[in-house]
């Protein structure tokens, strides 16, 4: 683009000189002088035009470059990135990402926090309010991925869903994001939260679940566990490795062929994926990584006026199942536990590469019933099994 300019230039130049032949020697620079003073407004703007065209193109190169040149970026090195081509020194900015939150892992303090976000950037957020369909039909997965790639961007888009393969249907893949927490923890938070709404309503015997009979609703949960009650029983604790497997129907079901699809996923897929027990510190890191969407989250989340918005008071946890339906629990969940402990243990990995601390290293008994997260308070997303 540069250049024809300077062509155009050169031959208005030459009708312009052609009389005075021995002023040839200052011709370039009367040339080089007008160019800069007429068109270097317009040169700039060709420049930022391409730069722009540069910058669409590489999105265009999709997200598994994109992850690599974040990784690269943080000296995440892997075979790829050490024998690929050399990364750019910039970090770079996906302007399209998905975030297919897994119920009740803190998604609706995220959710809160993006409303604020979304307003000071200006991005584009759209939350879905289906909150009970995690699985689609092919079509509907086709339908969705359209939708979703029809977002002005940039775009954080939000619902509770199993892993979509963008390729499958050759649509250019997004960036993922996503927030899990320990599986017994969870579970016991949707327990609870399916009939009583939360915690203080259990304590007032509110109605979260219309229809739920009483024998259900004040179901014990040691009985629940011990006597294998399809809710405490598998397929159903089987629940936060779906996520990242994806909709392929042997993704719902306990097995390694699940648990290494969601593992390989996350690598290639996932630009982080916190664990809500150290939530600040994935606050932190979303904020390095996407600054577009989270500058500042951190300081948000902590000032005071988030925190009436959110009404973050923490209580104790009332029901800690008897250490023996624990273990069943445990057992039960091998395959979740396996997948938590390796996201976690990436997590850290990503913090020290970035230079954060690692957060206290829990030991690796069975359970811990340490306080809920406060997160969890606010948590109001109907994880419910179907
Ligand atoms: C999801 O919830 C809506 C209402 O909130 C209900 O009409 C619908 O049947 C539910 N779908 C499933 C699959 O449970
Ligand atoms: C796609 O968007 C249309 C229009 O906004 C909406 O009616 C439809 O339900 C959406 N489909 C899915 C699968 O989200
Ligand atoms: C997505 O679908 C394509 C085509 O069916 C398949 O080759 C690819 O392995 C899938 N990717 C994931 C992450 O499941
Ligand atoms: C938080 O919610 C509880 C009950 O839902 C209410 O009593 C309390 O005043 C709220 N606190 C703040 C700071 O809004």
């Amino acid at each position: 683009m540069m250049k024809n300019i300077g062509n155009n230039q050169i031959h208005k130049h030459q009708a312009n000189h052609n009389r005075g032949k021995n002023k040839r020697g200052n011709w370039l620079a009367v040339i080089l002088f007008r160019i800069s003073r007429r068109d270097f407004g317009f040169c700039l703007t060709a420049l930022f035009v391409f730069c722009l065209g540069s910058l669409v193109w590489q999105l265009n190169g999709g997200p598994p470059n994109l992850l690599q040149d974040i990784r690269y970026y943080f000296g995440q090195s892997t075979f790829t990135d050490d024998h690929g081509p050399v990364a750019p020194k910039v970090l770079p900015f996906p302007s399209r990402v998905v975030y297919n939150r897994v119920g009740k892992c803190g998604s609706r303090t995220i959710v809160l926090l993006l409303r604020i976000l979304a307003d000071r950037h200006q991005f584009t957020l759209v939350s879905s309010d289906i909150h009970n369909k995690t699985r689609l039909t092919k079509h509907e997965q086709a339908t969705l991925m359209r939708n979703i790639t029809e977002i002005p961007q940039p775009f954080l888009y939000t619902r509770h869903v199993h892993f979509l393969n963008f390729t499958r249907f050759r649509i250019d893949e997004p960036v993922y994001i996503n927030i899990i927490r320990d599986p017994i923890n969870r579970f016991l938070s949707n327990y609870f939260f399916r009939r009583f709404g939360d915690w203080r309503g259990e304590e007032n015997h509110l109605v979260r679940t219309p229809g739920m009979k009483d024998e259900e609703r004040y179901l014990d949960i040691n009985t629940c566990i011990l006597e294998n009650y399809p809710e405490c029983s598998n397929p159903r604790l089987f629940y936060i490795i779906p996520y990242f497997c994806g909709q392929h129907p042997q993704c719902r079901e306990p097995s390694e062929w699940a648990l290494e699809k969601a593992k390989q996923n996350v690598l290639e897929h996932y630009l982080l994926v916190g664990v809500l027990e150290e939530l600040e510190d994935v606050l932190l890191l979303l904020e390095r990584l996407l600054p577009h969407f989270f500058f500042d989250v951190l300081n948000i989340y902590k000032s005071p006026e988030y925190k009436k918005l959110g009404n973050l008071t923490g209580t104790v946890r009332k029901h800690t199942p008897s250490l023996e339906a624990l273990q069943v629990l445990y057992q039960r969940m091998e395959y979740e536990y396996i997948f938590y402990n390796f996201i976690r243990d990436l997590f850290h990995l990503t913090k020290r590469k970035i230079g954060l601390r690692s957060g206290p290293r829990p030991s690796r008994h069975h359970y811990n019933p340490a306080p809920r997260a406060h997160a969890d308070e606010q948590d109001d997303d109907d994880a419910g099994h179907n």
